[in-house]
């Protein structure tokens, strides 16, 4: 199966899965805000919410979030890892009638041909997944991403980003690492801030990442076609952002 990822790929395995969605999903900081925010932007547009797409679903929780807000929306959740899509599956037991979820990796060009007979979406929504692509790769698919928006419909990506200077980046870290460790310990854990730490840096997917700063994916975004682009949300290397199609 060629890719432009082939890191990313770690997250095909069971265990990564499982210690993403058990053990920092629930630390990211702000996770709620960003949500709301993603959910408050898709609210503002003029078209109503048919189709909606999750990229790189995870267990589906934005996906989740969108389809709970708009009961007669229908959601299609992408992903490459069979355990992600499995736990996808059971968080949408609920909506299981109007929801698909489809294995694919949007690195290859081929993915908009599978994913082209369940658009037009009104809304397409991607959480913490898109970063692991090179940006030049990053910058296509939001232009494929555009090609699958309807007319009015809203681009939200929830995203890893770049620091400006190594030396926001240890910020951030040790932001992150303090959240990690507060979540670890909330859920019964006796880890040590220093193990937690460890962890974060020699984490299997770190060296997947390729972040981009948020300023110049927001011009990408500009340049392809999106209309009202804007980071509407940033902590540091946290950004909700995107745009939507004229
Ligand atoms: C950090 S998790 C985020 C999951 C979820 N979106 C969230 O907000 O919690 C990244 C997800 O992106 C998926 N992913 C990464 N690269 C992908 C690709 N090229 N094609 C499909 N899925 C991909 C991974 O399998 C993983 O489920």
């Amino acid at each position: 199966m060629p890719s432009t990822d082939h890191d990313a790929r770690v997250w095909q395995s069971s265990e990564l899965a499982a210690a993403y969605l058990d053990g920092i999903r629930g630390a990211i900081p702000l996770a709620a805000e960003q949500i709301d925010i993603m959910l408050r932007v898709i609210a503002a547009r003029d078209a109503s919410v048919h189709a909606i797409m999750d990229l790189g679903c995870g267990d589906g929780l934005l996906g989740a979030a969108v389809l709970d807000a708009y009961p007669s929306a229908t959601g299609l959740f992408v992903d490459f890892s069979q355990p992600m899509l499995d736990a996808a599956a059971e968080r949408l037991r609920d909506h299981a009638g109007r929801t698909q979820l489809l294995q694919l990796d949007y690195g290859r060009h081929d993915w908009v041909s599978r994913i082209a007979a369940y658009g037009p979406f009104g809304v397409v929504v991607s959480g913490y997944s898109i970063h692991h692509q090179t940006d030049s790769r990053k910058r296509e698919l939001y232009g494929e991403i555009l090609d699958l928006l309807a007319p009015g419909g809203v681009f939200l990506n929830v995203e890893h980003v770049a620091s400006a200077t190594p030396w926001v980046t240890g910020i951030f870290d040790d932001l992150f690492i303090d959240a990690l460790h507060a979540h670890h310990r909330n859920s019964g854990g006796e880890k040590t801030r220093s193990k937690v730490a460890e962890e974060y840096y020699f984490r299997p997917d770190k060296v997947s990442n390729i972040l981009a700063p948020v300023d110049e994916q927001c011009r990408w975004l500009r340049e392809l076609g999106y209309a009202d682009v804007d980071c509407h949300l940033r902590l540091l290397e946290l950004a909700v952002f995107g745009g939507r199609k004229p």
